[in-house]
């Protein structure tokens, strides 16, 4: 039996009703392969806190959170507080901290969900975008002068590090290896002519050490319309840490809904906890109604015990995710059911157990 201890962080918004879902689901596929135990610690850290105390999180928090297995985070954001603010005091601290600069996205269609586009049919859309988490467009180096005057100048720089777009490119090359090989490198070197080029050329450096990889460097814009006229051309995709926000959010549309789209915020070194999150944000809109859709948490929850060395119960919470997508009985209004957020969970966690007899 393996123990792990997590840091579970709920976050604003509906954050706070997916995460227990996922929970659920965890401790189910800890007891049914018999192979690990959770330990959880709570963390009350986002806007709320920040109304409270005036930061996001408490004072050390890094050194706290260190000392877990992973961190499973559910989402920041209200609009009590400025998006900046909450992404800044949140979310970057830890990604960039932990030196988290893995950001994995899959975009798989799932049996049973009605696709936006047309003739699409499961497993037609199978890639991953690999978004670089640490620095690029996210570092935060700039700043404002001339405050309110006619002469206001606000400055925003990318910033791009050789170690930085060397370790993103490679973790692309290697996960290519282990799917088909395919790798798009999404780019604007044309406009952006001196951090693009530099990240192109670095790919092309890396791409030596993988001739067996073929890739295409594709500009960002018409990269955007490959998500929508040809997916299935699509297996692993890198991209800085705009782009791949971007395209993320395309990638969760494009197979169905914000709501199943997982993702992994990773130290592929594991000198640091590696943290879990849904694609989607704190959805104020329909937070407390309890019609949050908890796939999206449970898939990271399965991204999180792979991280963890636990292959087949990740895999068993996937095979449940697609048993229930594929018979529609139970569906958040967000794939046009009406089940609630508990109702989901209770039918993938009978899917688990049905898996296990
Ligand atoms: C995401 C989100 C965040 C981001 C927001 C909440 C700032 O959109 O994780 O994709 O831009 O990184
Ligand atoms: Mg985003």
């Amino acid at each position: 039996m393996r123990y792990f201890h997590i840091a579970a962080i709920p976050g604003d918004g509906i954050g706070q009703e997916v995460l227990p879902e996922g929970i659920r689901v965890l401790d189910a596929a800890g007891e049914i392969t018999g192979s690990f135990r959770l330990r959880y610690d709570y963390f009350p850290w986002g806007c709320e806190f920040y109304l409270r105390h005036g930061t996001m999180m408490e004072a050390g928090a890094l050194d706290i959170l260190r000392r877990y297995d992973a961190i499973y985070f559910g989402a920041v954001g209200f609009p009590s507080v400025p998006d900046h603010v909450s992404l800044r005091g949140l979310r970057l601290p830890i990604c960039q901290g932990f030196e988290q600069y893995v950001c994995y996205r899959p975009s798989l269609l799932l049996p049973g969900i009605p696709c936006p586009l047309a003739g699409k049919q499961p497993g037609d859309i199978d890639f991953v975008v690999i978004r670089e988490n640490t620095e690029g467009e996210y570092a935060g180096a700039g700043g404002r002068a001339h405050r309110h005057l006619p002469l206001e100048v606000a400055v925003e720089t990318t910033v791009m590090t050789r170690a930085g777009v060397e370790r993103i490119l490679r973790y692309a090359f290697k996960l290519a290896m282990q799917r088909r090989r395919l790798l798009v490198n999404a780019t604007k070197s044309n406009a952006q002519q001196h951090v693009m080029t530099f990240w192109d050329e670095i790919c092309n450096e890396v791409s030596r050490d993988f001739p067996e990889v073929r890739v295409e460097r594709v500009l960002i814009d018409a990269l955007a319309a490959r998500f929508v006229l040809r997916p299935e051309s699509l297996d692993v995709v890198v991209g800085s840490n705009l782009f791949g926000d971007i395209l993320t959010d395309l990638g969760a549309a494009i197979v169905g809904s914000m709501g199943l789209a997982p993702s992994g915020n990773i130290n592929p070194e594991r000198e640091y906890p590696s943290m879990f999150e849904p694609v989607h944000g704190s959805a104020p809109d329909i937070f407390g109604k309890g019609t949050a859709n908890p796939i999206a948490m449970i898939w990271c929850g399965a991204l999180m015990l792979d991280h963890l060395g636990e292959a087949p119960a990740a895999e068993m919470i996937l095979r449940a995710i697609r048993a229930v997508t594929g018979c529609a009985e139970a569906r958040t209004p967000d794939l046009g059911g009406t089940s609630t957020t508990a109702e989901v969970t209770g039918a993938i966690l009978a899917a688990m157990r049905a898996q296990a007899k």
